[in-house]
């Protein structure tokens, strides 16, 4: 019965990637418009790309521990930005970016574990030797989608915006030559990935759906699909995406 359900699930995240590499589902573009998102940690990849979206007409609130120190950022973003605690976040989205150092995620399922149980959430940490100590160590030991797995059990959950420098995000949603860069997702829930599709795209770029979410290791930080800078048919190439 488990096989059964898995090989399911792998036929439908298959058949997701085919049809998601750089277009919008149909399913997405009937989802709520504009979404609510709720961003847990609004330092450079959470602010570059909740801006973004605030930018594209989502409503979005960023969060701190320390909410009044977001009061400046919030206003250069406009209406559609808010900030809030990382709980009200979380209650506030359907769908949450996760972008706090790794080494935090122990705690954040500690604290908020529940609350994020059935919420579509995009992970965009990345573990590095130097920040996250012991976490980093069982990334190296299982790789970031397990590990990812473990801390958000229950969650939507899909890798993205892990795979390159915020700087690089914010450059290229703005313009880039030659066409938009593609963002590589991964994630075990169909829905969530077309959801998380669109939002990629909202954001200015090509989402490329490399797969379930043990493909997420594919674009880790350290692994050949990270740092690269590409359009959806040269990534999906490169990363082996049937198309
Ligand atoms: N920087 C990049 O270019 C980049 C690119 C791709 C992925 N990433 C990954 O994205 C994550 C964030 O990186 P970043 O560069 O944006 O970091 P950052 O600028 O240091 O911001 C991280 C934010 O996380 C919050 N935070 C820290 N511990 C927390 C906790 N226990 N609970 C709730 N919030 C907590 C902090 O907010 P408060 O102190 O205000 O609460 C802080 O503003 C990292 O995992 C990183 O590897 C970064």
């Amino acid at each position: 019965m488990h096989s059964e359900t898995m090989s399911r699930r792998a036929i439908l995240a298959l058949a997701a990637s085919a049809a998601l590499v750089s277009a919008v589902p149909a399913w997405a573009q009937t989802a709520p418009q504009p979404a609510r998102i709720g961003v847990i940690g609004a330092g450079n990849i959470g602010s570059t790309i909740g801006g973004l979206w605030a930018k594209a007409g989502h409503e979005v609130m960023l969060s701190s521990r320390h909410p009044e120190t977001l009061k400046g950022l919030v206003e250069g973003l406009g209406p559609k930005a808010r900030a809030g605690t990382p709980a009200e976040a979380i209650a506030f989205g359907d769908v949450i970016l996760i972008a706090v150092p790794y080494k935090a995620y122990p705690q954040l399922a500690q604290d908020y574990g529940a609350a994020l149980k059935g919420k579509i959430v995009i992970d965009a940490g990345n573990a590095t030797q130097a920040r996250d100590g012991e976490v980093y160590g069982e990334v190296q030991a299982s790789g970031i989608a397990a590990v990812s797995a473990k801390y958000l059990a229950g969650a939507r959950i899909v890798r993205g915006f892990n795979a390159a420098n915020y700087k690089l995000f914010a450059k290229n949603a703005a313009q880039r030559e030659g066409g938009r860069m593609a963002i590589p997702i991964a994630g075990d829930d169909p829905r969530a990935l077309a959801a998380v599709s669109k939002l990629v795209s909202d954001a200015g770029f090509d989402p490329v759906v490399v797969g379930p979410l043990a493909k997420a290791d594919s674009f880790a930080m350290g692994s050949p699909g990270f740092g690269l800078d590409l359009t959806a048919p040269e990534l999906a190439t490169r990363l082996g995406v049937a198309r």
